[in-house]
């Protein structure tokens, strides 16, 4: 008999992981304690923008018309004990208010509601990315909490999911990691995986642990590489060297790879900078604080990004922002995402608007999100009409959409034709041809 999964928490992880277990044949059960995202999953909508997400649940959501009912939701802690062979912790662990660590309350919630109901044999498998050690003491807890007792094993399994891709990577794994205690719990999640791994994804077995690091190091070396790159923009900014070469030219070493070495404005999100934090945080409390005093580097130089975008806007526009309007195309923190946690467009916008600049932002998924974070920015519906009148146009978020804007229509509405490009991910010729000024981090001005 096929096995039974639960999905707990259905947030970006939870409802990409819960809509792929069902698309892998799985009869699949999702919990969430927020009532509004369960009345919206169960009419097989999505809470978030995530391309073929909403298309996926709709394939498997019970009820809807033509769909394989495989996937349910719920409220009901005893509902999901019952129901489950499997199940998948995925709720989130935001950076703590004011402090670098971790915030452990969601999974320490979950383990709570869920432990006194397990009464026969389960796997619960922690999905979250939680401080190395979490592991070791929420088995101890499960075993003490759960009638089961080790009958209600764990096993860890972090999950690398990029937003604006994540269907296709939770379908399509480079690699899954697990880490487990037993032979028992390798082979349910080997079984849980079989048509992956049958396709190629690699199958790495760890102990705890490992697990836990995997995830926060492959985090943080992606952190390393932008930052890296960001830090040679610096130094090709003061040389006149240009770094978008330099990254196309140090790419074709296969050691180095041409992948995440995009200079601009650095990284945000969800993920990379509260996740470097919390690690730094980790490793303090392990007394191994040292080897990870390189990641505060990597945050710092991340962070600076945004304020010499701000310096180069002002530099442009000559020397103040008062009385200027500045058009900003981009809100998300990256494209294809209507996300704007901790965004570097958004707190360039915002900058710049504490410095008197009147800014209009548009952004292809983001204008919600980022109406609620910002209310005080200007906002327009079309690239156009934030391009509108404005005295520099910033290019801070790397949508398709933008790419393919035309200079010469945009130059038309533009009160000057000065474009700086925040992601270095525009065609300076094609904007140069059209008599615009473009100007992007770490290259020569013309
Ligand atoms: C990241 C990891 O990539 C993913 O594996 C993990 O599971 C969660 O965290 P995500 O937060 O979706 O995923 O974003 P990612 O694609 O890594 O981009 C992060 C930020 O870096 C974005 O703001 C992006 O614009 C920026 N970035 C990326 C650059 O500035 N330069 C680059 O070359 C690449």
């Amino acid at each position: 008999m096929s096995l039974k999964i639960t999905v707990i928490g259905t947030g970006y992880l939870g409802a990409t992981h819960a809509a792929a277990m069902a698309e892998l044949g799985f009869e699949v059960l999702g919990l969430d304690i927020v009532p509004e995202k369960i009345d919206l999953l169960r009419r097989g909508e999505v809470p978030m923008y995530e391309p073929g997400l909403r298309e996926l649940l709709r394939r498997h959501v019970a009820g809807i018309e033509g769909a394989t009912g495989r996937l349910r939701f719920t409220m009901d802690w005893a509902e999901i004990a019952e129901f489950g062979d499997v199940h998948f912790v995925c709720v989130n662990t935001p950076q703590k208010y004011g402090e670098y660590a971790a915030d452990m309350s969601y999974v320490d919630a979950a383990f709570a509601s869920l432990a006194p109901h397990l009464t026969g044999p389960a796997l619960v498998v922690g999905k979250s990315t939680v401080p190395v050690g979490s592991a070791d003491r929420l088995a101890a807890y499960l075993a003490e909490h759960a009638p089961a007792g080790a009958d209600a094993e764990l096993a860890w399994n972090p999950e690398f999911l990029r937003e604006g891709f994540a269907v296709e990577d939770t379908l399509h794994p480079d690699r899954i990691v697990v880490g487990v205690r037993s032979e028992r719990a390798e082979k349910v999640l080997r079984e849980v995986y079989a048509t992956p791994v049958g396709e190629g994804s690699p199958f790495v077995v760890t102990d705890f642990p490992t697990a836990e690091l995997v995830k926060t190091a492959a985090n943080s070396f992606l952190a390393t590489k932008i930052s890296f790159i960001n830090a040679m923009a610096e130094v090709c900014e003061a040389a006149g060297g240009d770094v978008a070469r330099l990254a196309e030219a140090i790419g074709h070493d296969d050691r180095i790879g041409k992948k995440f070495l995009r200079a601009g404005i650095g990284f945000g999100g969800g993920c990379l900078p509260k996740d470097i934090r919390a690690f730094m945080a980790r490793a303090g409390e392990l007394g191994a604080d040292q080897a990870l005093t390189f990641l505060r580097e990597i945050d710092s130089i991340n962070m600076r990004r945004r304020g010499l975008m701000v310096e180069m806007a002002r530099e442009a526009v000559g020397g103040s922002f008062l009385g200027t309007r500045v058009a900003v195309l981009g809100a998300a923190f990256k494209p294809d995402s209507d996300d704007v946690r901790d965004s570097p467009a958004l707190n360039v916008a915002g900058q710049i608007h504490l410095q008197g600049g009147q800014v209009t932002v548009y952004d292809p998924k983001g204008m919600d999100n980022a109406r609620r974070l910002f209310p005080t920015l200007g906002y327009a519906d079309s690239a156009l009409e934030a391009v509108r009148g404005a005295d520099v146009v910033l290019h801070l978020t790397e949508w398709r959409e933008f790419r393919e804007l035309d200079p010469a229509a945009l130059g038309e509405v533009a009160s000057t034709r000065l474009l700086l490009d925040g992601r270095n991910a525009l065609d300076p010729q094609v904007w140069r041809q059209a008599d615009w000024t473009y100007r992007a981090m770490g290259r020569p001005t013309a």
